[in-house]
C-alpha cells in the first residue's frame, strides 16, 4: 500500500469498520510466525553477548520525552491525559525509560550492565516505506562503562545480530560516527554551543533533503560542512574503533560516515546506524553513546556513562524478505517450527474417548499433537496429517487396544499394544 493510500484510509472509514488503525499491523498467524522468527533471534544473539532481558511499561508521563528525547520525537507522540489528570505518552523509543529505571536501582546492580529488551512502540510517523505508527525494536544497551571497548563491543552485536539472519557483508553495512566530530567542529568555527544541537539534526537530515534546503540552514557553515561531509572526515577515536573492529573480523561490515549524527537529542560520542548496502530502505537500527542522559533525567542524582542500539522489526523483515538466503533460512524455520509432531486418527468413535486419553499423555510428554475434534473421514484425517506436517499418525480403530503407527515420510507401518505406546512413540520421534 503506497503512503497516500495509507494516510487516506482515516477518512474512508465507516463506524465499525473493519480496518485496523493507518500504521498499525494485525498480526495474523504467517505474521506472527515471521515476527517470533525475529524476536528469537534477537533475543538468542543478544543472550550469547552476555546481555540479560528486562522489560519497562509501554505508558510512561510524556515529561520523560520533553525532557530529553528531542524536538522530533515530541511532535510524534501518542499523547493524551490520563483519567488522574495526568499527562502521559505511549513509549515512542526506550532509552529514556532504562535511564529512570537505572537511575531509581543503580545501587542494586553491579556495573557495567548489559541488558536487552524486546517490545512495542509508538510514533505518530508521516507514513512511508519502513516507517509506521507502531514497531517493534530489539534494545541493547550497556550503562557503566566509558571505555571504547563498550562501543566496540555494542557495535560487535549489533552486526551479529543481523548475521544471524544470514545476512552478510553484501547486504548491510553499520555507518560509524562520532558526535564530537562535529562538536569539535562547531567549536573551531566559532559557534556557540547553544546552537550545536540544532545544526546536529540538519545534519543528520541533510542526507534525506534538498541540498539547497539545508544549505539555507546551515548559512555560513553550510560550504564547510558540505566539504567535511565530502572528504570524509575522521578522528583517532573512530579510527580506534574501526581497529577494535577489524581485529574481530568484521572490518567489512562497517564504514566510517560523518554524516550519520542521529536524530534523537541525547547522544554525546560515537553514534551509529545500519542500512542496507544498496540505500533502498529506512535505517534497519540506530544508536549510540548518551553519557549524560542518566545525569540529566535524574537531576543528577546518579551519574554513568551508557551507550546502546535499537533495531526495528518493519525493515529488518522488509530485508530478510529481500535477500533469498535470508528469506529461504526465515521460511525454513518457519516451517519447521509450524509442524506438528502427531497426528491422532479416529478411525472408529467408539475409540474416541481412549484416543483423547493418549493424546493427553503424548502431550504431557512435550509433543505436539492434534486430532480432528468431530467426527471425520479417515481420508481427511490422513490428508490433515499431511498438511500439519506431523511426522507421524496414530490410528485408533478396530485394532485396539492396539494402535497402528503409521510414518507418514515413508509410509511404513506398525501395530504396538496401547501400553507401549508412549515409549514407541518417544523411540521413533525423540
Ligand atoms: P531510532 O533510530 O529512533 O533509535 O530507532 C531505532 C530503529 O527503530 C530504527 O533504526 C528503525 O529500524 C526502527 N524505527 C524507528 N521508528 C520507526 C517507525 N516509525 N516505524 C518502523 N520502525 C521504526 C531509538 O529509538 C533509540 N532509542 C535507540 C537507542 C537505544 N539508543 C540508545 N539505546
Amino acid at each position: 500500500m503506497s503512503a497516500e493510500l495509507i494516510e487516506t484510509v482515516p477518512e474512508q472509514r465507516k463506524p465499525g469498520s473493519m480496518q485496523s488503525l493507518p500504521g498499525f499491523r494485525d498480526f495474523l498467524p504467517d505474521d506472527c510466525a515471521r515476527r517470533n522468527y525475529i524476536f528469537a533471534r534477537w533475543r538468542k544473539v543478544a543472550r550469547r553477548y552476555g546481555f540479560l532481558e528486562w522489560e519497562g511499561p509501554p505508558l510512561e508521563a510524556t515529561d520523560l520525552y520533553k525532557k530529553k528525547s528531542g524536538a522530533e520525537i515530541v511532535e510524534q507522540l501518542f499523547n493524551f491525559t490520563d483519567k488522574g489528570e495526568r499527562e502521559v505518552a505511549l513509549r515512542p523509543e526506550l532509552t529514556p525509560t532504562l535511564a529512570r529505571v537505572v537511575a531509581a536501582h543503580e545501587r542494586e546492580f553491579k556495573k557495567p550492565l548489559k541488558w536487552f529488551s524486546i517490545g512495542q512502540f509508538f510514533r505518530y510517523e508521516k507514513q512511508q516505506r519502513g516507517r509506521l505508527r507502531e514497531h517493534f525494536q530489539l534494545n541493547c544497551d550497556i550503562i557503566g562503562e566509558k571505555d571504547l571497548a563498550a562501543d566496540i563491543e555494542l557495535v560487535a552485536l549489533c552486526i551479529d545480530v543481523l548475521r544471524a539472519f544470514g545476512l552478510t557483508e553484501k547486504d548491510f553495512v553499520v555507518r560509524i560516527s562520532d558526535r564530537e566530530f562535529w562538536t569539535d567542529f562547531f567549536r573551531d568555527n566559532n559557534v556557540p554551543a547553544e546552537g550545536w544541537g540544532d545544526l546536529l539534526q540538519v545534519i543528520d537530515k541533510s542526507a534525506r533533503e534538498p541540498r539547497e534546503k539545508t544549505a539555507e540552514k546551515l548559512g555560513d557553515l553550510a560550504e564547510p560542512v558540505f566539504a567535511t561531509l565530502r572528504s570524509g572526515g575522521k578522528s583517532p577515536r573512530l579510527e580506534q574503533l574501526a581497529a577494535g573492529l577489524q581485529a574481530r573480523g568484521l572490518a567489512d561490515f562497517i564504514s566510517i560516515d560523518v554524516g550519520i549524527v542521529r536524530g534523537l537529542a541525547y547522544y554525546t560520542g560515537i553514534v551509529f546506524e545500519a542500512f542496507d548496502r544498496p540505500g533502498k530502505f529506512r535505517a534497519i537500527a540506530g544508536g549510540g553513546r548518551y553519557d549524560n542522559l542518566i545525569s540529566q533525567l535524574s537531576d543528577g542524582a546518579v551519574s554513568l556513562p551508557a551507550l546502546g542500539f535499537a533495531m526495528g522489526d518493519v525493515v529488518l523483515s522488509e530485508l530478510i524478505t529481500e535477500i533469498p538466503q535470508a528469506r529461504e533460512a526465515m521460511y525454513k524455520a518457519i516451517g519447521n517450527e509450524r509442524k506438528i509432531d502427531i497426528y491422532v486418527v479416529i478411525a472408529k468413535e467408539q475409540r474416541r474417548a481412549d484416543a483423547l486419553a493418549q493424546l493427553q499423555q503424548l502431550r504431557d510428554c512435550k509433543y505436539r499433537v492434534d486430532y480432528p475434534l468431530t467426527p471425520t473421514k479417515v481420508a481427511r484425517q490422513f490428508q490433515a496429517a499431511e498438511e500439519l506436517g506431523a511426522r507421524i499418525a496414530l490410528l485408533y480403530g478396530d485394532e485396539w487396544p492396539q494402535v497402528r503407527i503409521k510414518n507418514m515420510a515413508t509410509a511404513q507401518q506398525e501395530l504396538v499394544s496401547m501400553h507401549e505406546l508412549p515409549s514407541h512413540v518417544e523411540r521413533i520421534l525423540g
